[in-house]
């Protein structure tokens, strides 16, 4: 599918930012044709607003304590990215659970990325959930986000093994490694127009 113009993505993050940087240098050299329109993070400090600033792009924080309510606070967040114009929502470690409203309001367009393969392991510390349980596998997912935490339709997924020598830590570094290149892979597979949705299933067109 060839559009007039690119995909314009909005990335929601708290934090470190790194997967919000994949995003950024796959753009950067050429190999995701979107436009990163905006960067909203509920963190004043979030290490994904200084990167954005270093890019070029814009960056707002949104401070959840000048909101009454998380009803809102969303209502705040959906209205910075229509201001952008905003198609695609990508949460990037975003540590905030999304009201029924912002999902409503852009059902199939808010994906996330979760460092476990989903079903297994949702919510907080996934790497840690799957190390402790003592899987031999564990990876990351790519989803589409619905009203429940780490639920939605998957869209990609990657296997990474847990190794008899592995911490914690180097298993969610090892996880990281693919996330970065997971989440690119799957805006693209958005951007081009070859993802459909089909109940809980996400149907990928291969290039033809
Ligand atoms: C990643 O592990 C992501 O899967 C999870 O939160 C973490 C965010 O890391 N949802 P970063 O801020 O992208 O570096």
């Amino acid at each position: 599918m060839v559009r007039p113009e690119p995909l314009r993505i909005g990335v929601l993050a708290s934090g470190r930012g790194s997967n919000l940087q994949a995003i950024i240098d796959a753009i950067e050299a050429g190999k995701l044709d979107c436009r990163l329109a905006v960067v909203v993070s509920d963190r004043a400090d979030a290490q994904a607003l200084e990167r954005a600033l270093k890019h070029g792009l814009k960056g707002v924080f949104a401070d959840p304590k000048a909101y009454p309510s998380r009803e809102a606070f969303d209502q705040a967040v959906l209205a910075v990215l229509a201001e952008h114009r905003v198609e695609l929502v990508c949460l990037a470690g975003y540590m905030r659970i999304l009201t029924t409203a912002f999902v409503r309001a852009l059902s199939g367009r808010i994906m996330n990325i979760h460092p476990a393969l989903l079903p297994s392991f949702p919510g907080l510390h996934a790497q840690r959930q799957a190390f402790q349980y003592g899987a031999k596998v564990s990876g990351a997912t790519v989803h589409f986000v619905d009203e429940g935490v780490d639920t939605g339709p998957i869209i990609c997924q990657a296997a990474v093994p847990v190794r008899e020598d592995d911490t914690e830590e180097t298993l969610a570094a090892r996880i990281l490694e693919q996330e970065h290149q997971l989440y690119p892979r799957a805006i693209r597979l958005y951007a081009e127009g070859r993802i459909s949705i089909i109940g809980r299933r996400v149907l990928v067109r291969e290039d033809p």
